[in-house]
């Protein structure tokens, strides 16, 4: 079969790997894609907000199935966009994406089906949300409703930081139309821990866990980014855990969205805090995370296209997913400057010195092929992943590997997975 990923970074490489395992895969078309995906799929040059040329393109070449992996396509419904002409696409429709498109909708969810989630209060206008702060209890978290890059969360200490985030968000418009309304919500701690899981409209089978470092510097300092790397498992996520989790959080979100008429097939990522409470939902993503994919897919047994037909199909049920016994670490290699300012261009060397290593993968996110040669084209630029039959092995491979590639400008964290030493 013929399948289309959409998408261009680490995970989306991820994704194309997967789908290349499979036996039942004879071609794989990425769009746009980057130069390591070039490697495995024939990348096209259409941006992922395209609607009608990515369509007009996968009835041209007659795709099998279609895979969209960033949020924006999916929450502006790239998914309905293929199903209109008859495309077969995995992810969820725009009805069901906006469980990640918009915060105030997901907390409203999470309120009247009592999965727990930190207590908040939703906004429309400034007026009522700076009236609202003084009598919060600081510290005190505000998001913007809608997408933002990862970037829409602001932790404030003080109350003057609080007046100030609010008037950034919902008045100078920092994200732009994201923060036409906003969620204020209470300040929860514990460790996090990320979950993806496929969902076929009423079965949920939740994936191996993963853990993000979302901080640009060490020790969980500097700005927000979009993931500077990753471990899987999360020696913090047990059993017990995962039970509660099953029958408090993951299913009775999917029963909630069929509920509201917006069945949700594809996968939910529940970003997850280990309160002294117990679990509670941080946020929901509508997809893949980026860097957990880079974690969790290489440990996957089962071929990636018969999970996602059967989330498409509605016959989840029938398949147990299955993961290696053991772990891997992603390391995120950087511009410096990331991610704020940052120089592009630059030749990366070493790449291949991942060729033919089974445990280890280096996935590209902002990479393009120039004159012959593969230069850095972005703030996030690779990942390299490496596994290990436990987590202090993966991580001690990925950061020798990390070794193997060279290009100026080079930054990456010094202690992605530094909490598997606490466990
Ligand atoms: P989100 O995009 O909602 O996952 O938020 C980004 C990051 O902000 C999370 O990974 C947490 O580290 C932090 N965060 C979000 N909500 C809260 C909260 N209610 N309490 C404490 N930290 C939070
Ligand atoms: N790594 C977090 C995300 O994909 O949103």
């Amino acid at each position: 079969m013929k399948v289309l990923v959409v998408g261009s970074g680490g995970r989306e490489h991820a994704i194309v790997r997967s789908v290349a395992k499979s036996n039942r895969v004879d071609k794989i078309y990425c769009a746009p894609g980057n130069a390591g995906i070039a490697e495995l799929a024939e990348c096209v040059d259409i941006g992922v907000m395209d609607f009608d040329k990515l369509t007009d393109f996968a009835l041209k070449e007659k795709i099998d199935l279609c895979v969209v992996a960033p949020d924006d396509p999916l929450v502006a419904g790239a998914v309905d966009a293929f199903e209109a002409k008859g495309i077969k696409s995995f992810g969820p429709r725009a009805n069901a994406a906006i469980l990640e498109g918009s915060k105030a909708f997901s907390k409203d969810l999470m309120k009247k089906y009592n999965i727990p989630t930190a207590a908040y209060e939703n906004f429309d206008n400034a007026d009522d949300a700076l009236k609202y702060l003084e009598t919060a209890k600081m510290p005190i978290v505000l998001k913007a409703d809608g997408l933002a890059l990862g970037k829409g969360v602001l932790i404030c200490n003080t109350i003057e930081e609080a007046r100030a985030g609010v008037k950034s968000i919902m008045l100078d418009k920092q994200f732009g139309n994201a923060g036409n309304r906003m969620v204020i919500e209470e300040f929860i701690t514990g460790r996090e821990v990320s979950v993806l899981s496929f969902v076929d409209g009423k079965t949920i089978r939740p994936m191996t866990s993963a853990q993000d470092h979302k901080r640009a510097l060490d020790g969980d300092r500097g700005l927000n980014t979009g993931g500077m790397g990753t471990f899987s498992p999360s020696p913090f996520y047990t059993k017990e855990i995962d039970e509660y989790c099953m029958k408090n959080i993951y299913q009775p979100t999917v029963d909630a969205m069929a509920a509201e008429g917006r069945e949700f097939k594809g996968v939910i990522f529940f970003g997850l805090m280990l309160t002294g409470d117990g679990p509670k939902v941080l946020e929901y993503n509508a997809r893949f995370g980026d860097p957990e994919a880079q974690v969790v897919l290489p440990r996957m047994n089962n071929d990636i296209i018969d999970v996602m037909e059967a989330c498409i199909d509605g016959t989840l049920d029938k398949i147990e997913l299955d993961f290696k016994d053991n772990a891997a670490v992603c390391v995120v290699l950087a511009s410096e400057g990331y991610p704020v300012k940052y120089e592009k261009g630059y030749e990366i060397k070493g790449l291949d010195t991942f060729r033919d290593k089974d445990e280890y993968f280096v996935f590209h996110a902002g990479t393009k092929l120039k004159d012959g040669k593969i230069v850095t084209n972005g703030g996030r630029v690779l990942g390299v992943t490496a596994m290990g039959p436990d987590l202090k092995k993966a991580r001690g491979n990925a950061y020798e590997a990390v070794k193997w590639i060279d290009f100026d400008n080079k930054y990456c964290r010094s202690d992605i997975g530094k909490a598997i030493d606490e466990a």
